[in-house]
């Protein structure tokens, strides 16, 4: 999409020639209240607004769009007020309710040319993350786009703009673009996006930011014994590929690998999946989207660290050519795996993409995937189940649900180790029952992280994607899960190692 062109104003917004300006609600035992950043709208209005507000419906709850027509007050012809929800404390909001609130105006101010927000006065860079992806639209497969997103948004920066709000717009401006970009990834069809063309496009964004690009196709694949990721691509047309693009940072103290599970489309193969639902699979390659977006961004933001994002893609496909259950696959690095189910592919692709990342010896590996429906069924479409080495599982989901990805720490069971054993190679795909899954397949991956790599292993099968309508920031579709979340851990690792 065409992002909206953001700026910092230090006017009251009150004289400022624009659309439309925004201003932020609060819900309060007593009706609606303005929040901090309207008080000269409010002033301009004599006073009268929470009144005319409420006359006009308004009770300040989460996500509330109330039009005002504004002419003779402000410069403005229109004032939108949305709502925060209920303050924490007396008039305090969490940042969540002002991306939340924001991405409600993002979409409301769609099709206008210019528009002010005073939502920063909250917090400036929850307002611009929140504006930003509100405003996001996925439209290139469209006669008629409809409505174009806001040209411009300026958000006040009230006793004016200083260099902390500069720093700020820049880096969550970069983090919104981050996950545009991801959401861009998730809603292109499968039909366009499939590995070949998914490595070509991650070579270009990798190129265009500065990295190291290295993309290995099926030849290369061979060479180099990649079963995993061979055997789960050789029953499509289009042949897999392996993705490696490489950051170096100034003055870069730990390196940080990062995995994605870049599945194209999954049938589930052999093992076909049912026919309901089967087109949402043309997202199981969330993961892969995320991680190429974040080492991208951690580019753009010159984190000081070394990020490498190992990107492993396939296509799950039925053929006479198809991997079946049964085959017994050598991974990179030589482990070997009894295919039970084709359609547990995920950990397949990822457990050779994690052996090459540990490789390289990082501190620290942050894999995503798209990887069990056991995910949904315990935490639901919008919590992310979280794995891995104790202290940095922890530290991941604190992030994640700090910047708004919810999070959960889960456990990786010692007992379901024992349920991979293989009668014939070093372990099978899946466990014979269904408990668990999610966790199961964490036991998995963790046969293929070195020792001593802290690592977090996260699963969006739910995040990935909004199979419903518009909330808050989230739009339909992809949603650019956990790129948020990945920033912020990376951000922490940056500053404290
Ligand atoms: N891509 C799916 C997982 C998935 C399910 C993602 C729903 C998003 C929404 C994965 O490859 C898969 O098919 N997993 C199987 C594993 C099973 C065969 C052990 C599953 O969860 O059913
Ligand atoms: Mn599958
Ligand atoms: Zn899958």
């Amino acid at each position: 999409m065409t992002a909206p062109k953001l700026a910092l104003t230090e006017s009251d917004l009150v004289g400022l020639a624009a659309d439309a300006v925004v201003i932020g609600t609060l819900q309060g035992t007593g009706g609606v209240t303005l929040a901090p950043g309207a008080e000269a709208v409010a002033a301009a209005f004599d006073g009268g607004l929470p009144k005319l507000l409420e006359l006009l419906g308004a009770t300040g709850k989460a996500e509330e769009v109330v039009r005002v027509p504004a002419g003779d007050k402000l410069a403005t012809d229109l004032l939108i007020a949305v709502g925060l929800g209920k303050p924490e404390a007396e008039g305090e909001v969490t940042a969540e309710q002002v991306r939340r609130a924001a991405g409600a105006s993002g979409r409301a101010v769609a099709g206008l040319k210019k528009v002010a927000s005073a939502l920063s006065a909250l917090d400036l860079g929850a307002a611009v993350e929140g504006t930003v992806l509100g405003a996001y639209t996925f439209t290139q497969y469209k006669s008629d786009a409809g409505k174009a997103p806001v040209g411009k948004v300026e958000f006040l920066a009230a006793g004016g703009a200083t260099k902390e709000h500069k720093a700020a717009l820049k880096a969550h401006t970069a983090i919104a673009e981050a996950v545009a970009t991801a959401r861009d990834f998730v809603n292109t069809p499968p039909n366009d996006l499939f590995p070949g063309s998914f490595a070509d496009r991650a070579a270009e964004l990798g190129k265009a930011a500065g990295l190291e690009v290295e993309v290995l196709d099926e030849k290369a694949l061979r060479k180099e014994g990649y079963g995993g990721v061979l055997g789960v691509g050789g029953g499509s047309e289009r042949q897999p590929r392996l993705v490696r693009l490489r950051y170096v940072g100034p003055k870069a103290r730990r390196k940080v690998a990062l995995v994605g599970k870049g599945i194209t489309f999954d049938t589930g193969g052999i093992s076909i999946k049912p026919a309901a639902g089967m087109e949402e699979m043309s997202s199981d390659m969330g993961g892969a989207a995320a991680v190429i977006a974040t080492v991208v961004l951690a580019a753009k933001l010159k984190y000081p660290l070394e990020v490498v994002a190992t990107v492993p893609m396939a296509e799950n496909m039925p053929s006479g050519a198809a991997y079946r259950p049964g085959d017994v696959l050598t991974m990179f690095g030589g482990k070997t795996v009894e295919v039970l189910n084709t359609d547990a592919e995920g950990r397949l692709i990822l457990a050779d993409a994690i052996v090459r990342a540990c490789q390289d010896d990082p501190d620290y590996l942050i894999e995503t995937s798209t990887l069990t429906g056991a995910q949904v069924v315990a935490l639901g479409k919008r919590t992310s189940g979280v794995m891995g080495s104790e202290e940095f599982r922890d530290r991941v989901a604190e992030l994640g649900s700090a910047v708004g990805e919810n999070s959960w720490a889960m456990p990786l069971p010692e007992e379901l180790r024992a349920d991979l054993d293989s009668r014939l190679a070093d372990l099978a795909n899946i466990t014979g029952h269904r408990f668990g899954g999610m966790l199961a397949a964490g036991v998995f991956l963790r046969e293929f992280v070195a020792e001593g790599v802290q690592w977090a292993h996260i699963d969006v099968a739910g995040p990935a994607f909004n199979s419903g309508g518009a909330h808050g920031y989230t739009s339909k579709g992809g949603t650019g899960v956990p790129v948020r979340t990945m920033a912020a851990v990376l951000a922490d690792i940056a500053a404290n190692d």
